[in-house]
């Protein structure tokens, strides 16, 4: 059974007192383990489909499902999941422990697992030594981490993230993307994320949605995504001397000076092509291989030029 099911999912909202479809239609299904990824531009309605996932939000029409029931009639399905913003922000003057605390309480966490769990995960996210700390004076990457850790107070079996890296430093962002795939894998977590940064969603996710205007555009594993839209990759081919450039001209190489390029579909490996060269006795001395990005491929979806 799915973790997640989304149907024919749509929610309007009013600008400007014209309704307008923030969702339109949406479907797709999320299985348990999977980290699936939600990417598309701003205002494609990434937050609203989280928000709805979440209870925060309930769609015009459509129906979702989690662990297999109506989380809108069945409230105890919201002990089971937690969820991360970027934005979250806690009251300036509570202390960390204090956090941890306060939502322990709100999750009904009896008072001996409320401080056993807190020990855990504050050495999880090594964040003991800022137990005492004020809210205000702790930095962003501490902030990200508590945000985390408090999320993972109720051991959600799902876990929403959205944008969870948002304004960090590239060494703690690395940090939270390496926290993010520790929780998966340790713990088995179902996490659903949403992300401007492409590398980290290639990084991260076994599938993505890419959302645009409110539609799924495409929904497929990154590589089977890439693929649709990206039928080819460059290989460029530094050599010591070009020799035999008839040959190679019909293999379909371009030749500038010592530097070999060559277009092969996006499914074929290098080495039969490298094995040719060697063959002919070429000596290589560099190798590139252009494979498209996610960034590519957001870029082309979009219809803009890179
Ligand atoms: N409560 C609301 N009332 C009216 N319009 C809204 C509301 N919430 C979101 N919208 C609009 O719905 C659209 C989708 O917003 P949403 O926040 O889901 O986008 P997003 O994909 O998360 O964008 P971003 O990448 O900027 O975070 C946007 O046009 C937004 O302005
Ligand atoms: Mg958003």
């Amino acid at each position: 059974m799915p973790v997640v099911e989304v149907e024919n999912v749509s929610k309007k909202f009013k600008y400007q007192g014209k309704d307008f479809f923030a969702l339109k239609d949406i479907s797709f299904d999320i299985e348990e383990g999977e980290i699936f990824g939600i990417l598309g531009p701003n205002g494609a309605g990434k937050s609203t489909l989280l928000n709805i996932l979440i209870g925060i939000l309930f769609p015009d029409s459509g129906n979702v499902k989690i662990f297999g029931k109506n989380p809108l009639k069945n409230n105890d399905l919201f002990e089971k999941m937690n969820f991360v913003s970027g934005e979250t922000r806690f009251h300036w003057a509570l202390k960390v422990k204090d956090i941890f605390e306060f939502h322990g309480r709100l999750y009904g966490i009896p008072k001996n697992k409320r401080i056993t769990e807190t020990k855990k995960l504050a050495k999880f996210f090594e964040i003991e030594r800022i137990m005492e700390s004020k809210f205000s004076n702790i930095s962003t990457g501490e902030r990200m981490r508590l945000i985390m850790a408090k999320a993972l107070l109720n051991s959600p079996e799902l876990l929403l993230l959205d944008e969870p890296t948002v304004g960090l430093d590239p060494d703690i962002a690395i940090k939270a993307r390496n926290e993010i795939k520790r929780i998966n894998k340790e713990l088995g977590t179902t996490i659903i994320l949403t992300s401007h940064y492409m590398h980290e969603l290639e990084q991260l996710c076994d599938r993505i949605a890419f959302i645009n205007k409110g539609r799924i555009v495409d929904i497929g594993t990154v590589e089977s995504v890439k693929l649709r839209k990206f039928a080819t990759y460059d290989l460029i081919i530094k050599v010591r001397s070009v020799k035999n450039k008839e040959f190679l001209r019909k293999r379909g190489f371009v030749i500038k000076g010592n530097i070999l390029k060559k277009e092969l579909p996006a499914d074929e490996n290098i080495s039969e092509t490298l094995s040719m060269l060697a063959e002919k006795g070429i000596e290589i001395t560099e190798i590139e291989s252009r494979k498209p990005t996610l960034e590519d491929y957001f870029v082309k979806i979009l219809g803009g030029k890179k």
